[in-house]
């Protein structure tokens, strides 16, 4: 089991606060990384990172509002010159906002594509240089979504970005998989956390999530955690470019 092992690796979470940033960051901290913690709330993050503490684990936070997108690459060295060389880049953080397509406003729009395709982008980016001057290999996973391959009305920016995210992991893979840099993503189900909130409320979509999710119910965040562990370690250095689908079956069932 040592090549699922993430010792002496450290690994920068985005949207680490809460959900399944969280999750991930918990998993990798019991895997054996450092984790390196970033997302809005410096008091959540605060959270988090005693929970990991309490563990043994060892975290770092770093507070930071990601829609800052031109700052990102300098949060980037801030973090390199703080905890050292990162291995692990996991772009978690991401928004949603659920408006019919022919009324959607043009500045949620370019919200949405910055925090859920830009910023993993640039992020991406700074990660691959850091480890290509130091000719360190390292793994990069992007969340996806079922909305990377199938689509529902009412959340066209959403939609564009998880399925430009699959196509950016693909189009990543195949240019760094030169400096051994494995880049790949995961694509959540239906999970419970705050983004779905309003969804797991109503009854009605509740009631479609379970009859169309083989497993039959909503995925908690905790079980999208073995995927990540292994996308993060040793166990996945022949996979690159490939998204995961965690998902109940969703996907499989017709
Ligand atoms: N839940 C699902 O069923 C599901 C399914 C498919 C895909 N996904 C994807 O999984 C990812 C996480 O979703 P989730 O359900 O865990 O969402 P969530 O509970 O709403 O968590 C979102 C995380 O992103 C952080 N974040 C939001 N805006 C940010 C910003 N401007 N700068 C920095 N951090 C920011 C939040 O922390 P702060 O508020 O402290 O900044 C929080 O840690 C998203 O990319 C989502 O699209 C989720």
């Amino acid at each position: 089991m040592n090549r699922f092992s993430l010792n002496d690796k450290t690994a920068l979470i985005t949207g680490a606060s809460r959900g399944l940033g969280k999750a991930i960051a918990l998993a990798f901290a019991d895997a054996g990384a450092n984790v390196v913690l970033v997302s809005r709330s410096e008091s959540t993050l605060l959270k988090v990172k005693k929970e990991i503490e309490q563990k043994e684990g060892r975290a770092n936070i770093f507070p930071f509002d990601l829609f800052q997108v031109d700052e990102v690459g300098e949060l980037f060295h801030r973090i390199r010159a703080e905890t050292g060389h990162v291995d692990i880049l996991v772009n978690v953080a991401g928004t949603i906002f659920r408006t019919d397509a022919v009324d959607f406003p043009l500045d949620q729009w370019q919200r949405i594509l910055t925090l859920n395709l830009t910023v993993p982008f640039v992020l991406s980016q700074s990660f691959a240089r850091a480890c290509i001057d130091g000719k360190h290999p390292g793994k990069i996973i992007n969340i996806a979504s079922l909305l990377s391959e199938a689509a529902r009305p009412g959340i066209p920016a959403y939609t564009a970005s998880k399925g430009g995210i699959k196509q950016l992991t693909m189009a990543l893979a195949v240019e760094w998989a030169k400096y051994k840099i494995n880049v790949n993503a995961i694509g959540p189900g239906y999970f419970e956390t705050e983004l779905t909130k309003p969804l797991v409320d109503d009854k009605a979509f509740t009631r479609w999530v379970k009859e169309s999710t083989p497993i039959g119910r909503w995925g908690l965040p905790d079980e999208l955690t073995g995927a990540a562990v292994f996308l993060a370690s040793a166990a996945s250095d022949f996979i690159t470019g490939q998204t995961i689908y965690v998902d109940g079956g969703w996907l499989a069932n017709l």
